[in-house]
């Protein structure tokens, strides 16, 4: 099915599958279409269908919550097209780096699972072919019996790879975590859409790098630690990584952070924040080159950022909420532009 997408002066066309998300169809032929979440929560992908059939998917969608049905809103990312369609796009049409990657439908095979903590699972998904992704981007992840797709950022970072890492977090009432940590998933196919997401890191930029996660949002961070690390970058450019979690067994990664650390000791600081107990004796013995902290993590974090930014980029990662709290101080108290502000809402 042809669709044609108006924004303002420009139009864009594009072929659309039967059934295929008009926001993944848009993106894999190369339209910059406006996105966040890719998974119909957070309202960015709205657009309006001037003509033609939609077929609207998730009815109950958080991110359409003020829509007017009237109007023939919709969400891109849940929506697919049931004959040819025009549609307005209110939003501004990002732009792409020239790097970027055309994300793709894919299928992959779940080649590794294991536990990292009670309630945080890591898996692989082993993938036809190598593909290339920016660190700090994402794939959404459809399972076998569960409708629509989840969005998680890769935790590996490689140019050139057919395999992702991922991790989640157990939550009881999510289907996709539902069926992940019912069973070994091993050896079990999924459908993959990707790589999306503008929270990215890039050497040629030349930035030194101020990183809050909170939980499982460490995954994307992860990622751009390994390839600052391929690359060097820390030889020559600062990062502060604040990472939060309830207590110190819900702490993961240890040894991956500590040999960043080890890699680069004047450049990298990597801090620890427990919100709920206090870091046991040996952590705050020191010896492991990490800092552990008790409180909440942007309490910890934000007094650390520099007034202005300077010359950082900033990445944050965590639940929605988290990452809507430090928004407002960073730009207002601290000062940092939101240019040098990267995030992606999932949540
Ligand atoms: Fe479609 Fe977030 S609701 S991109």
């Amino acid at each position: 099915m042809l669709i044609e997408i108006e924004k303002k002066s420009q139009t864009y066309q594009f072929e659309a599958n039967a059934g295929e998300k008009l926001l993944y169809a848009g993106l894999r032929a190369g339209v910059p279409l406006p996105f966040e979440c890719a998974t119909g929560t957070c309202g960015s992908c709205k657009a309006r269908v001037d003509q033609g059939d939609v077929d609207e998917g998730w009815p109950e969608a958080p991110g359409k919550e003020r829509f007017k049905a009237a109007k023939r809103e919709i969400l891109m990312c849940q929506c697919s097209a049931q004959s040819d369609c025009s549609l307005s796009v209110p939003t501004k049409i990002a732009v792409f780096r020239d790097d970027d990657i055309n994300p793709d439908h894919h299928v992959g095979l779940i080649t590794q699972y294991d536990m990292l903590t009670s309630d945080v699972l890591r898996f692989e998904v082993e993938l036809p072919a190598d593909l290339s992704f920016h660190a700090g981007q994402f794939f959404v992840l459809q399972v076998p019996g569960v409708n629509g797709f989840r969005a998680y950022s890769m935790v590996n970072y490689s140019t050139g790879t057919n395999t992702l890492e991922f991790i989640i977090k157990q939550n009881p009432s999510g289907a996709l975590s539902k069926w992940m940590f019912d069973s070994d998933r091993s050896n079990e196919q999924i459908d993959l859409f990707g790589p999306l997401g503008r929270a990215t890191f890039h050497p040629d930029e030349s930035h030194d790098l101020f990183m809050i996660a909170g939980g499982s949002g460490i995954a994307g961070l992860m990622s751009i630690l390994e390839h600052g690390r391929q690359v060097n970058h820390f030889k020559h450019h600062n990062v502060a990584l604040y990472f939060g979690v309830r207590t110190p067994a819900d702490f993961f990664f240890a040894e991956r952070l500590r040999a960043v650390k080890a890699q680069f000791p004047d450049r990298v600081s990597i801090n620890i924040a427990f919100s709920n107990e206090p870091p046991t004796s040996e952590q705050l013995s020191g010896n492991d080159g990490l800092n552990y902290l008790q409180g909440m993590v942007h309490e910890h974090a934000l007094p650390a950022v520099l007034e202005g930014g300077g010359n950082t980029m900033h990445y944050l990662a965590g639940p929605a909420p988290m990452v809507d709290a430090l928004i407002r101080p960073l730009i207002l108290e601290s000062k940092v532009p939101a240019d040098k502000i990267r995030y992606d809402k999932f949540n």
